[in-house]
């Protein structure tokens, strides 16, 4: 699978591990920053081309990483098209994908460890959207929220 990443200065040390084991897992990385550690760096910056990278269709699936995870989220959902929770736990990795379609997984590099976060990375990755159409009608009530408000 194509993969976005991104994170701020919460989130460099954990995104670092996961890209390694992404790329051993045999994922395609799309590394979107930043590239080094800088203390003060603002996550919208990394949240933007993470969602650009899933709208124009490049990557499938997004994994933000900040320092709680949810300055990322609260970006992220401003942008249209995107689905973006933060998710510690592999229960609501899955059914977030399943039942919500979420696209872009979002973690706090300082709730989590790298062994949890990388559980919860495979998860969302494996989950594919159900379709049923309970979801895709909750979902369409979501879209006219982006459409409307
Ligand atoms: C940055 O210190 C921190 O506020 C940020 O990484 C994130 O946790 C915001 O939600």
């Amino acid at each position: 699978m194509n993969i976005a990443i991104g994170c701020d200065h919460g989130g460099f040390q954990l995104k670092t591990i996961v890209i390694k084991e992404l790329q051993k897992w045999g994922h395609k990385v799309e590394d979107c920053g930043a590239h080094s550690l800088v203390p003060d760096d603002d996550y919208p910056d990394y949240t933007l081309p993470v969602a650009k990278s899933i709208q124009e269709g490049r990557c499938e699936r997004g994994i933000l990483i900040c320092g709680s995870g949810i300055g990322a989220s609260v970006a992220a959902n401003k942008l249209h098209g995107i689905r973006a929770a933060i998710c510690h736990d592999t229960f609501s990795a899955r059914q977030g994908v399943e039942d919500d379609n979420m696209n872009i997984l979002c973690l706090g590099g300082r709730v989590v460890g790298a062994s949890l976060a990388l559980e919860v990375i495979k998860t969302f990755l494996e989950a594919r959207f159900s379709g049923l159409e309970r979801h895709q009608r909750r979902l369409d009530k979501v879209e006219e929220f982006d459409a409307n408000n």
